[in-house]
């Protein structure tokens, strides 16, 4: 990955991006209907007719484990007059719908509506709700509006090797535990913030010493595809978290909503955000285990995370949605520094070229991230 080196400061992206809702409607159709979405772990709906439903924007979409027990996708809305087939999750060996009872399979495929042999010609067989497309990614299912998209290994080449180092048994793991909240800003306001750790020192002085090495952490583009991996070895300090042995810190961010976290020792987490509105997104923050109970040291992790790092940083994106308003704020220059390091701002400059590339504002070559200006 390279990207355009010029001898001025690059400016932080314009306000616009983040509160303009016709730019939010570009980027539904640009970005968010374009590209891999984290829907759930797949140990959430692993029996036969375990369905979970999610929105994105607009687009109300089930995930469901069929008959043959493969994943499947599809648009959550019946196919007679429109009415959402499904609601939260559940198990279930047909899908009624509630408005009128017609009923599809587990393929999605309409089997019976009320009455309708009274209709000539009206073929049953021939209705089916829409697919969408459906991957696991080490046990994440990830869906795709995009029926042409190219498959997670594509999209994030090498990332499956890299976690597979880092926690050889990951696809074994069970999802034990998830919370979420609006964050009341943009989605690039959360991801942004997420993505660099200029932070850190100021903001989160817990994360800084009770799980990752400052001097060692590193946020960098991570092999052809969008991609930012963050990497550290585990905290130095005698105040760590918990007792760590094994492997590094690491995380491999997906653009444009979805990371998958090793905290050192391996121990699994996510984060990924779903928008609501130019001004809103909802944020998840997921925790996995061998079997899925939470151990006391997770339990513990858990809550540390949410008192500090994950309130800390709630604070400062909400501010920050309400300063992109602000009539006085002009972008500042952004501290990319070619020497790597923590206090860099490298990351947030490539997250606007994929944002800008997306829009069709700047030219992708090909399937490397290397941009250039039209
Ligand atoms: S809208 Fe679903 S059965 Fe009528
Ligand atoms: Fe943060």
């Amino acid at each position: 990955m390279s990207i355009k080196t010029t001898s001025e400061p690059i400016l932080g992206l314009s306000a616009k991006y983040f509160t303009d809702d016709q730019i939010h409607q570009q980027i539904k159709y640009k970005v968010f209907f374009r590209t891999w979405q984290f829907a759930c772990h797949e140990s959430r709906i692993r029996n036969k007719g375990d369905y979970l439903t999610l929105s994105l924007l607009d687009q109300d979409i089930l995930v469901v484990r069929d008959a043959k027990m493969q994943l499947q996708a599809f648009y959550n809305v019946c196919q007679h007059r429109g009415h959402r087939l499904l609601e939260g999750q559940g198990n279930k060996q047909r899908i009624s719908c509630p408005y009128h009872a017609w009923t599809y399979d587990l393929g999605g495929q309409l089997i019976a509506a009320p009455n309708s042999g009274s209709v000539s010609n009206f073929d049953v067989s021939s209705i089916c709700i829409p697919k969408i497309r459906v991957e696991n990614f080490l046990g994440f299912i990830f869906i795709n509006l995009d029926e042409q998209a190219p498959d997670l290994d594509e999209c994030y080449p090498g990332v499956r090797a890299a976690i597979l180092d880092l926690c050889p048994d990951i696809e074994s793991r069970k999802f034990a535990f998830e919370h979420h909240i609006n964050e009341g800003c943009n989605w690039m306001t959360a991801v942004e913030n997420y993505n660099e750790c200029y932070h850190c020192k100021l903001a989160h002085a817990e994360f800084s010493k009770g799980i990752i090495d400052p001097s060692s952490y590193r946020i960098a583009p991570f092999g052809r595809g969008r991609v930012l991996a963050h990497t550290s070895r585990p905290t130095q300090s005698s105040e760590a978290w918990y007792e760590m042995q094994g492997s590094d810190y690491a995380s491999y961010y997906l653009w444009p909503t979805s990371s998958i976290q090793i905290y050192p020792g391996g121990m699994v987490n996510t984060y990924y955000w779903r928008p609501l509105s130019v001004d809103d997104v909802c944020v998840y923050r997921g925790w996995y285990s061998e079997d899925g109970e939470i151990t006391e040291t997770l339990q513990k992790v858990i809550d540390r995370d949410y008192e500090t790092t994950f309130s800390e940083d709630l604070k400062l994106v909400r501010n920050v949605q309400r300063g992109l308003h602000s009539i006085g704020y002009r972008p500042g220059p952004l501290i990319v520094d070619p020497a790597g390091g923590i206090d860099n701002e490298l990351s947030i400059s490539v997250l606007h070229q994929w944002l800008r590339e997306s829009l069709g504002e700047l030219q992708t070559n090909s399937n490397s991230n290397v941009s250039t200006d039209p």
